[in-house]
């Protein structure tokens, strides 16, 4: 008896220097949705969808993840790809994109128009591929294919309440429109642009693979280096109010925050979950500023921080929930304003591992193993599990920072340590002249003291962190 086959028959109709061309276009695409989503972070202001963005930065850094698996797949790629960018008229577009305003357009620019042409090319991917002999490929880019469709109907059901009004509707329909046209005029995804090269390796010198592509492509931004036309994702500085919507707002002066409930209550609680929550929200725009400020950081490193800013993104939901679950209201309270956003404008990577993951992170994870002590004996499983949660997240992100500021500082003590610790300085400087203006005692020099013992830690293989001092703001 004749036993039939179940494997996909071999053929098909592109060369493996056409495979490879479209999955590293396919790479820059999904690369660049990943820093949109990014840098539009802190800007996003409805809550569900900065939840959302956060989840999907996640989601982007392991679509970037599995192409590059699959490329490294499909033939040995040597240590610097020879490859083309995207045309000139593509990165302008999508630079045009970046800079709209609107939270709702934005969706609409990135979900109704720029995504569902990348499900077209990696649809087009699919159906041109031998299923047999190119699988890699064709697992990586079925995975994009689902997360995109995901992404397509979130972004819609976020529109619903989003466009709430017909002339709001209309303007969207407009848009859309508009930039279905800017995109053909662009050429589409798939026109070639400028020579540029692709670094499969890109990474840091402990690594001989990686020390030579250094050596070979110093200039590399990110993972791709090219000859033609960049731009950069800029953000507004001397901000310590951001955008939120009209439940929120921030205190005028130490005054308007003056009637804190005692600690250990349950208004106590309620009241730092409203301040945690504020946290969590700046902490995805956190790993936001470091995906789309430093894109030339280790791809390991960049993806631990979507990582966080899809869990910071969850705890904006864990936080909420809690709150409300405990009887109290999302804008019950001013929140204080965010006085460590100048470290944006002051920015390093490792003074943020050391300010935010290490130093900020370890005190949310402090307060929130006191709030689970305190509330043990209130019978509420839903309120300490939330918690749990919460606790054992914050101290992975306080281990991204020890691993990241140690691995960066070693590997270029005069770029990472000592810069580090020089911007930290000056951002320290900024932050408390900004909390004297609003009316707060400021100490400089104990913050600075307290943030070079954190740098000295970091060269100190094994050595735990000195801070953890309660943060009662949530602030990180
Ligand atoms: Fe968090
Ligand atoms: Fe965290």
């Amino acid at each position: 008896m004749d036993v039939p086959s179940l494997s996909p028959r071999l053929g098909d109709h592109m060369g493996l220097a056409e495979k490879r061309r479209r999955l590293l276009r396919l790479h820059w695409i999904e690369m660049e949705i990943l820093e949109l989503l990014a840098s539009w972070s802190e800007t996003m202001v409805s809550i569900p969808v900065r939840a959302g963005v956060g989840r999907f930065m996640w989601e982007q850094a392991l679509h970037c993840d599995h192409l590059a698996w699959a490329l490294r797949n499909l033939k040995h790629l040597g240590r610097v790809v020879p490859s083309v960018a995207p045309s000139d008229e593509l990165v302008r577009y999508c630079e045009q994109l970046h800079q709209t305003d609107d939270p709702a357009l934005r969706l609409v620019g990135l979900f109704q128009v720029l995504v569902p042409a990348v499900a077209e090319a990696e649809d087009g991917y699919l159906l041109a591929t031998d299923p047999l002999a190119d699988g890699n490929a064709v697992e990586a880019v079925e995975y994009c294919r689902r997360g995109h469709r995901g992404q397509t109907l979130w972004a819609e059901r976020m529109l619903g309440t989003l466009l709430s009004t017909p002339a709001e509707r209309r303007r969207a329909a407009d848009f859309a429109h508009a930039q279905r046209v800017a995109l053909l005029a662009a050429g589409g995804l798939t026109e070639d642009g400028a020579p540029a090269y692709y670094l499969p390796y890109q990474g840091w010198p402990e690594e001989s693979e990686l020390a030579a592509t250094r050596a070979e492509a110093p200039t590399s931004v990110g993972q791709w280096q090219t000859t033609g036309y960049r731009y950069s994702k800029g953000f507004e500085r001397n901000v310590v109010r951001l955008r939120w919507d009209s439940r929120f707002r921030y205190a005028d002066s130490p005054a308007d925050l003056a009637d804190a409930p005692e600690r250990g209550t349950l208004e106590g609680l309620v009241h730092w979950l409203h301040g945690l929550f504020h946290g969590e929200c700046q902490t995805v725009d956190r790993m936001g500023w470091l995906l789309v400020d430093f894109p030339d950081l280790p791809w390991a490193m960049r993806k631990d921080m979507a990582q966080q800013a899809w869990e910071e993104a969850r705890h904006i939901q864990i936080g909420a929930q809690l709150i409300e679950g405990l009887g109290g209201r999302l804008g019950q309270y001013p929140f204080p304003p965010y006085f460590q956003h100048l470290r944006r404008d002051h920015h390093h990577p490792v003074m943020h591992m050391v300010m935010g993951n290490i130093m900020g992170e370890g005190s949310a994870a402090a307060a929130t193993n006191e709030a689970l002590k305190y509330s043990a004996g209130w019978g509420n499983d839903w309120l300490q599990h939330g918690l749990e949660h919460l606790s054992g997240d914050e101290v992975l992100h306080v281990n991204f920072g020890k691993r990241w500021g140690r691995e960066l500082s070693l590997a270029d003590p005069v770029r990472f340590w000592e810069a580090g610790k020089r911007h930290a300085h000056t951002a320290i400087v900024a932050i408390e002249a900004a909390r004297q203006v609003f009316g707060y005692a400021s100490d400089p020099t104990r913050q600075c003291e307290r943030v070079d013992r954190e740098f000295e830690a970091l060269l100190r293989p094994g050595a735990a962190p000195a801070g953890n001092e309660a943060a009662a703001s949530g602030e990180y």
